[in-house]
């Protein structure tokens, strides 16, 4: 049997982590494990034309962002296919056109590698799973290419890709890394929370205040490497077990001021990382503690459960239950987005996943 040539599209989001992935092992194995919140909005879209070739020796792609050739993005895909290549032995038979574009503006400073990588793995799951049902290869697991097996093995490449891009799959609270209090998690691919959340958590909201869209001051690749001989790093690593246990009695009780403790420290206990690393570095901008800082007065005001977390970089989410919005984010409109660079922000909330298009 053969296949000549096919396409796939997927869409898949960006999520939040809410307890931060922050140091990596060998192979992308977290030295920590890590929740988030997928989301809704954010998304990438990735289109895959692949055909068939005969030189077998080479990988063979090209990549578009917006229509535009990227050959920039080629060194990141191509060292992903070769740690992919062992998962999808097909990869070097066919020419592959990668087509994506981003939901959210690409200098925004919102990493698309989480969305990116994961719409990337779920394309490449697709053609797996079209060259199995056209008979061109043999499963490794004929009985069971059931959609629990395809979203699995989608984040487990993903995860080789960009670690937290394996919490992009499915939604709306992912779990990736192994630890005990939540049963099921592995080092190896992003799972479903597998337990009750109280419908405080419903539609969390999760407003994006953007306040340098500026391309990233530390790559993650060199973030992850600052954990290596960090004076910190094994308190900090057993903190993030602790602190996820601790959330999964905040996530069944729906205790919201607890939530916005835990993951404001979080938030701040990743940037302490940073600049008390080596190398060090201040990704916070002035703006991001204004932002903080009104966020504090406004919660001590109101009595509203606002809260925020960052990535690594200087952008604000701000967090809020969707019954509080309203009033959350008239304040967010008054006081807030004045912040932003060009006053530019993003209104998103929790998701559930992926798609095929
Ligand atoms: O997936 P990476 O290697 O880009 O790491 C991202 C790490 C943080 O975004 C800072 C935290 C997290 O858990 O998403």
């Amino acid at each position: 049997a053969t296949l000549e040539k096919g396409s796939v599209t997927w869409q898949s989001p960006s999520n939040i982590a809410l307890v931060k992935y922050w140091g990596k092992k060998k192979d992308q194995i977290p030295e920590n494990p890590s929740i988030s919140f997928t989301l809704d909005h954010c998304k990438t879209i990735t289109t895959i034309e692949f055909s068939k070739k005969d030189n077998l020796e080479n990988f063979d792609f090209e990549v578009y962002l917006d229509g535009e050739k990227k050959d920039d993005f080629k060194p990141k895909i191509q060292t992903f296919f070769e740690r992919v290549e062992i998962y999808l032995p097909f990869l070097k038979q066919y020419r592959f056109i990668i087509k994506t574009e981003n939901t959210f503006p690409h200098s925004s400073g919102i990493a698309s590698s989480a969305s990116g990588m994961s719409a990337l793995a779920l394309c490449l799951m697709s053609v797996e799973k079209q060259l199995i049902e056209s008979d061109v290869i043999v499963s490794a697991v004929e009985e069971d290419f059931d959609d629990a097996y395809f979203n699995q093995k989608a984040s487990f490449l993903a995860r080789l890709g960009s670690g937290s891009a394996c919490r992009s799959i499915e939604g709306d609270l992912i779990v990736w890394g192994k630890t005990k209090s939540i049963g099921g998690s592995t080092d190896l691919f992003g799972i479903k929370y597998p337990y009750k959340v109280h419908e405080n958590f419903k539609e969390y909201q999760d407003t994006i205040l953007l306040v340098d869209k500026g391309e990233k001051q530390v790559s993650s690749t060199v973030g992850h490497n600052l954990m290596y001989d960090h004076p910190y790093a094994q308190n900090r690593f057993e903190q993030a077990h602790q602190n996820l246990e601790n959330l999964k009695g905040i996530l069944e009780s729906g205790d919201l001021a607890a939530f916005n403790a835990l993951v404001e420290s979080e938030a701040l206990t990743l940037h302490a990382m940073m600049m008390t690393s080596m190398p060090y570095f201040i990704l916070m901008k002035p703006n991001t503690l204004e932002i903080i800082n009104k966020i504090w007065e406004f919660r001590q005001n109101t009595g509203l459960n606002i809260s925020f977390t960052l990535d690594a970089g200087a952008n604000v989410h701000v967090l809020y239950p969707k019954k509080e919005s309203q009033e959350i984010l008239q304040f967010i409109q008054r006081e807030l987005v004045a912040y932003c660079q060009n006053g530019h922000y993003i209104c998103d909330q929790i998701g559930f996943g992926a798609q095929l298009i």
